[in-house]
């Protein structure tokens, strides 16, 4: 037999062995629970395209929010689904827009059991479905939309939340919205910025969820990232670090491993990778279908993102696995 005879296969022989020697250790800790609440409904709705994922009330939110605590899940991300979108996207900022209410009402449920996190973007709130405001000839206004995002991370800071997301991917945005918190006194507001956040068709459910629809079947290609670069992420990364981000993610997940891996490799910061609606519609359609197992896949999945190099995955399988870790 050739030497070194079961040399690798040695330490694979039982589960308790395996446990002993396994490198990434995926933990209900390092979840993030991504909800949307939506305003003007009286039961929670759900989505088709992401199931078992629903559009919450104010008062069933604040039930989902209360189970992760019992889950041990220690974070969620809110999303906002107002009942009415405008051009500028006001509902964002507006201090009784439906995620500043539910993010008041998630505080009052919840107080410091759950790190409460605010998506900072404008696309669910305009009627155009873009992430910033939109001038005559369609393109969209960089330094204008950035002084909007100022004011929403400053109302969403008022109503509690701990730390702002901001998803828009306009240049500047973190240093606005940072010196934006410091000027009003929240001073210990976190930041997580999506910096490295990828024009992707796996964003498809979450559309469905917020109810957006890119006006004139636009897409968001001039200002999120190209998925055929790679080093370009970590620009992104480095200028979000000198502009003020507490914390970086890259997004989506599954496609961007490498991303994610030289991310990690490349900063001190902790790194968020979001698993995002579409990476987690696939896995359910085919579960389904009973063509794989989901659960066994999630989990694959989710530790694959973990052994890339993120320290914080957001993702719609958080309570799930909560259950299973
Ligand atoms: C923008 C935002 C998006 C997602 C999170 N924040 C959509 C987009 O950029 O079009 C997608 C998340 C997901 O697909 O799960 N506010």
């Amino acid at each position: 037999m050739a030497f070194p005879a079961h040399r690798l296969r040695r330490l694979r022989r039982t589960p308790t062995l395996r446990r002993l020697v396994a490198e990434t250790r995926l933990s209900v800790d390092d979840l993030v629970a991504p909800l949307f609440v939506r305003e003007g409904i009286d039961q929670p709705n759900p989505i088709a395209s992401l199931p078992g994922v629903v559009q919450h009330t104010r008062e069933s939110l604040r039930k989902e929010a209360a189970r992760l605590v019992d889950l041990g899940v220690p974070a969620l991300i809110l999303f906002g689904v107002p009942a009415t979108k405008d051009a500028q996207g006001s509902g964002a900022w507006d201090p009784d827009g439906i995620v500043q209410l539910a993010l008041r009402d998630l505080r009052d449920e919840v107080g410091d059991q759950l790190v409460v996190l605010a998506d900072l973007c404008l696309d669910e709130y305009t009627d155009h479905g873009h992430c910033g405001l939109v001038r005559a000839d369609g393109s969209v206004d960089n330094d204008a939309t950035v002084e909007l995002y100022a004011k929403v991370a400053v109302a969403q800071a008022d109503a509690g939340a701990d730390v702002c997301a901001p998803s828009g991917m306009m240049d500047g945005q973190v240093a606005a919205i940072r010196a934006a918190l410091d000027d009003s006194g929240h001073t210990d507001t976190v930041v997580l910025a999506y910096a490295a956040k990828y024009a992707s068709a796996l964003y498809g459910p979450f559309r469905d969820a917020v109810d957006v629809t890119i006006a004139g079947g636009g897409d968001r290609k001039a200002y999120q990232q190209d998925y055929r670069n790679r080093r370009e992420a970590l620009d992104e990364v480095l200028l979000d670090i000198a502009e003020g981000a507490d914390m970086v993610m890259v997004k989506p997940a599954l496609a961007y491993l490498d991303v994610i891996a030289d991310v990690r490799a490349a900063v001190d910061v902790p790194v968020a990778a979001y698993h995002v609606s579409g990476e987690y519609a696939m896995v359910k359609a085919a579960a389904e279908r009973g063509w794989i197992d989901g659960d066994a896949v999630a989990l694959e999945h989710i530790t694959a993102v973990k052994r890339a190099g993120a320290d914080v995955i957001l993702t719609y399988f958080a309570a799930e696995l909560a259950e299973v870790l």
